[in-house]
C-alpha cells in the first residue's frame, strides 16, 4: 500500500475494527535525482543519500562544478552522468530511462560576479527549470526540491526575511530567475498536481565550496597570505549555515514528509559583517593578509540579509552549528583527494 509521497505501509493484522500498520518507509531505496551534483550542496547532498542507501543519479555540466566533489569511488548506488539539464533531449533521455521518485534541480549559475557578467546565460537556466518541472511531471516524481536563494527577497524590507510575510523584491538576473522558478514550481502543483519543497538556501559554506562564495574565498586568499578584498565599507551583513545544517534539515524534510508544497528558508539567523569575517579568517588562519576595500559594487550586495529559520529550527530541534566552529571544520580539510579512478564521466 502507498500513499500520495511514495511512502509504504504493511498491513501487519487487520480485522473489523482493528488494522495495524506499520510504516516502512525508512527501510524503502528511493530513485533521486540531483542536478548540479557535481557542485558544493549537490555532491554533499549526493554523499549522504549513497549512505542511506538510495540510488542517486547526479547530473552535472561542470561550469562551475567539480570532477573532485565526486565520489573517489563510484558505489553501486551511485551514477554520474555529464548533463546540460538546460538541454531538453540530453535531460529527457535520462529522466525517462530512470522515472526517479524525488528529484533536487540544484543546477544553477551562481557566483555574484559571474552572475552579474553573464545575465543571459543566468536566464537561461529558466529553460533548465521548466525542463524539470515538465519531465517530473510526465514520468510520476512524487516531489521536485527546488533550491531557490535568499536574493529572491532583493533588498531587505522586513527583518527576519519571512517565508510568507516578506514581500520578494528580485530585481537582478538571478534572483529573478529564482522567482520565476518558485512561480513556475508553484504552477506545475496547481496544474498538474507535481508536489513541491522550495527551499530559500542563504549563504551556505563548508569543505569542497569553489571561491565563487565568499568564505571559500577569504579562506583561500588567508591561506596565500594574499590581500582580502571587500566592497565598501564591509559593513554589509550576512549570516552563515554550515553544509551539515543544511543537509540534516533537508534529509529530515525528504524522509518526515515536510514541507510539502510550501516553502522553507535555510539559512542561520545569526548576524555577522563582511569585515568580521575577513577579521575571524585572518585570525583563525594566522594569515598575514591585509584587509583592502575597494568602491562598492553598484549593485546586487544587500545591506542586510537574515533569514527567519523558525521553521528550520523545528525542524532540527537544536540551533545551528556557531560560525566559528563550522570555520574550524572547513580549515581542518585537507586538499580534496585524487578525482574518481571508475565509474561514468
Ligand atoms: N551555496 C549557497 O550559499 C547558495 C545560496 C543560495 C542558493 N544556492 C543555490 O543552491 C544551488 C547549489 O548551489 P551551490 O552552492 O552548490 O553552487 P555550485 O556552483 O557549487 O553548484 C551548482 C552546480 O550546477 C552545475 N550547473 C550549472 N548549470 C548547469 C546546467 N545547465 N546543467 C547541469 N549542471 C549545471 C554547476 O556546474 C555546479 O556544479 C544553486 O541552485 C544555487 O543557486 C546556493
Amino acid at each position: 500500500m502507498t500513499d500520495s509521497q511514495g511512502s509504504s505501509f504493511l498491513v501487519l493484522h487487520s480485522t473489523r475494527h482493528i488494522s495495524i500498520f506499520i510504516h516502512i518507509n525508512s527501510l524503502r531505496m528511493f530513485k533521486i535525482l540531483i542536478t548540479g551534483g557535481a557542485g558544493f550542496i549537490g555532491s554533499h547532498l549526493a554523499k549522504k543519500l549513497i549512505n542511506e542507501k538510495h540510488f542517486i543519479v547526479s547530473l552535472d555540466n561542470f561550469s562551475s562544478g567539480k570532477r573532485e566533489n565526486l565520489p573517489s569511488s563510484f558505489p553501486k548506488n551511485y551514477q554520474f552522468i555529464e548533463c546540460d539539464v538546460n538541454n531538453y533531449q540530453d535531460l529527457s533521455a535520462i529522466m525517462l530511462a530512470h522515472k526517479f521518485d524525488y528529484v533536487f534541480h540544484y543546477a544553477a549559475v551562481v557566483g555574484v560576479q559571474r552572475t552579474l557578467d553573464n545575465p543571459l546565460m543566468v536566464l537561461q537556466d529558466i529553460e533548465g527549470i521548466k525542463n524539470v518541472l515538465n519531465l517530473c511531471k510526465n514520468t510520476g516524481v512524487k516531489r521536485v526540491f527546488f533550491s531557490s536563494s535568499s536574493e529572491v527577497y532583493g533588498e531587505p524590507v522586513e527583518f527576519p526575511q519571512n517565508e510568507h510575510t516578506t514581500p520578494l523584491n528580485s530585481k537582478l538576473p538571478y534572483a529573478i530567475v529564482k522567482n520565476i522558478g518558485e512561480a513556475f514550481v508553484k504552477s506545475f502543483k496547481k496544474e498538474h498536481d507535481l508536489d513541491y519543497t522550495i527551499f530559500r538556501f542563504f549563504n551556505t559554506y563548508g569543505p569542497k565550496q569553489s571561491a565563487d562564495f565568499v568564505i571559500s574565498k577569504f579562506i583561500k586568499l588567508a591561506r596565500a597570505n594574499e590581500d582580502i578584498t571587500i566592497y565598501g565599507d564591509g559593513l554589509q551583513t550576512r549570516t552563515f549555515c554550515f553544509i551539515e545544517d543544511n543537509l540534516e534539515a533537508t534529509i529530515e524534510i525528504l524522509k518526515g514528509k515536510l514541507v510539502v508544497n510550501d516553502v522553507i528558508n535555510l539559512g542561520s539567523d545569526i548576524e555577522m559583517t563582511i569585515l568580521d569575517l575577513a577579521r575571524l579568517v585572518v585570525e583563525k588562519t594566522n594569515s598575514t593578509s591585509k584587509i583592502i576595500h575597494l568602491p562598492a559594487l553598484e549593485k546586487g550586495d544587500m545591506t542586510r540579509r537574515k533569514p527567519d529559520n523558525t521553521k528550520m529550527k523545528q525542524i532540527l530541534g537544536r540551533e545551528l552549528l556557531p560560525l566559528s566552529e563550522g570555520l574550524d571544520r572547513v580549515l581542518e580539510v585537507k586538499t580534496p583527494p585524487n578525482p574518481p579512478q571508475n565509474g561514468r564521466l
